[in-house]
């Protein structure tokens, strides 16, 4: 699309701007709402391209010195992978509702065995067991949270037979993907900086995990050695070079929201060229790459509150959370909020009358009774007369919807969904921005990513606004979203493999 459409895009209204099919004439009461989140909601080009303006600035502060608001984490991983890392690893992925565990095989560049390698090319084989993590655990105490890990572990090894393969003489090399920030001294090494994503587990923040999990594992005696600690975004940007030589970012748009990069040490200020930290996680004779994996954690871009353009509803969100005051780019564009938004506004209108008279909303008011895929579903739903959305809606609120009804869900779906990836696209910008990035793959993972269909082509429109391309149907774009491979998997056991590499040691 040319630069002048794409202007004439923006300034028209909603009614243009929209995606979906309209299916009633809303009442002239429940119009003028729906104009008013919109004008809410719309972040036009000009509004993505000062938030990324002040991104810029946040990422750049985080290398500086430590305890800023983006805090640009050091990963200690060097590079991106030759792709001929080898070995049989376990992982383990404590991510925002799931604990996944997983043994991977690298085959690197080896031609495929047909008999471990499930399809032809493929450079790895895995096999994982996921375990729903208890909603009580999210705010429980570090003493539950590791004895429950510990024992998910102890029923992986024991079910694969590896417990007796591995001895604590020999153990099996283990990494951890914990997809919240923390401070690395040591790829080993990880102190929560804060909980995400809605966790408030005590006894846990400001400690080392990586400690407390080894001290779990060492009393239960499992034949495992902790090699990594990582982050899902370093693991996607890892994982996903690993195949793909132009994969420059690693990116999750799921439960929540971050980045990974290779940043050049030079950028670093925050960290010295003679730290001995540097000589010691480089490669052996002491030599570095020149380059770090940053790990953004830029879900907390702006916690200032001096750019976002936040309505009412995030801030009762935020307020509402169990870390007010933080995470808040991610409280506007990650899936854990997006449902969230979307029963705060309803349930405003029905509070005053708009919506839903004579019905009782008491499940609306209950906090995350909706998700994510619901709006996706509303969204996408072309059934006859909404059916479906009709339906979803009878069975998550317990009534039933009037025609306009149905048509404003489906108009504020969207518009909560595209407000969340046109956001989403700021991060990627900045980091592209400042690092000069001009051309590659970005990496992307997560719930939001995968499950709903409209979110990378939304996404890459934005991309495309801020960054000025002169966009042309059927031309690839010079920065594009892909499918990350497994991250949390694939990509831990790739750094596992990288750092054993580096000690000198085969798995
Ligand atoms: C965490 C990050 C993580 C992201 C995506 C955020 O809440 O702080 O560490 O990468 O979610 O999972």
């Amino acid at each position: 699309m040319s630069l002048s459409a794409h202007l004439v895009a923006q300034d028209s209204s909603w009614r243009q701007r929209s995606e979906l099919a309209a299916l009633a004439d809303l009442p002239p009461q429940l119009d003028s709402e729906l104009e008013r989140l919109d004008k809410e909601f719309w972040v036009s080009a000009e509004k993505l391209k000062e938030v990324v303006n002040r991104f810029r600035e946040e990422l750049d502060e985080g290398l500086q010195e430590n305890g800023r608001n983006i805090p640009m984490n050091i990963t200690w991983v060097h590079s991106l992978p030759s792709g001929n890392e080898r070995g049989t690893f376990l992982t383990l992925d404590l991510g925002g509702t799931n604990l996944r565990v997983c043994k991977v095989t690298l085959h690197g560049q080896e031609p495929p065995n047909p008999t471990n390698s499930p399809s032809p090319g493929q450079k790895f084989s895995l096999e994982q067991e996921q375990y729903k993590l208890p909603d009580h655990i999210k705010s429980s105490t570090a003493e539950e949270l590791w004895t429950h890990i510990a024992d998910k572990l102890s029923t992986f090894l024991s079910s694969k037979g590896l417990d007796k393969e591995y001895t604590k003489e020999k153990p099996m090399p283990l990494g951890f993907t914990f997809s919240y920030p923390a401070t690395q001294d040591a790829i080993n090494h990880a102190v929560l900086q804060t909980w995400t994503k809605g966790f408030d587990i005590k006894g846990v923040e400001g400690h080392d995990v990586a400690a407390q999990l080894r001290e779990k594992m060492a009393a239960r005696n499992l034949p495992l050695e902790l090699i990594c600690v990582i982050n899902d975004t370093v693991g996607a940007m890892i994982a996903s070079a690993y195949n793909d030589p132009e994969t420059i970012i690693g990116a999750i748009f799921g439960t929540g929201c971050n980045a990974a990069y290779m940043s050049s040490l030079s950028s670093i200020a925050k960290l010295s060229p003679s730290d001995p930290r540097l000589k010691s996680s480089s490669s052996s004779g002491g030599k570095t790459t020149g380059k770090m994996a940053i790990n953004c954690e830029y879900g907390a871009f702006d916690n200032a509150h001096a750019v976002l353009p936040r309505t009412a509803y995030d801030a009762q969100i935020d307020a509402a959370s169990p870390r007010p005051g933080e995470q808040s780019f991610e409280k506007l564009s990650a899936g854990l909020y997006l449902g969230e938004i979307f029963r705060l506004v309803l349930l405003d209108l029905a509070d005053r009358g708009l919506v839903f008279k004579d019905r009782d909303v008491g499940r609306l008011r209950q906090p995350y009774t909706i998700d994510t895929s619901f709006l996706s579903q509303i969204e996408d739903d072309e059934s006859a007369g909404f059916a479906q959305s009709r339906q979803m809606c009878r069975e998550t609120l317990g009534f039933d919807l009037a025609d306009g009804e149905v048509e404003l869900t489906r108009r504020l779906a969207e518009l909560i969904a595209v407000r969340g990836a046109r956001l989403c696209a700021c991060g990627v910008a900045a980091i592209c921005t400042k690092e000069g990035i001009t051309r590659g793959h970005v990496a992307a993972d997560g719930s939001v990513a995968n499950k709903h269909p409209k979110f990378k082509r939304r996404w890459a429109r934005a991309l495309g606004e801020i960054l000025d391309w002169d966009r042309r149907e059927g031309e690839e774009d010079p920065i594009v979203i892909t499918s990350a491979e497994d991250g949390s998997g694939v990509g831990c056991a790739i750094i596992a493999a990288m750092e054993m590499e580096r000690r000198g040691r085969r798995a």
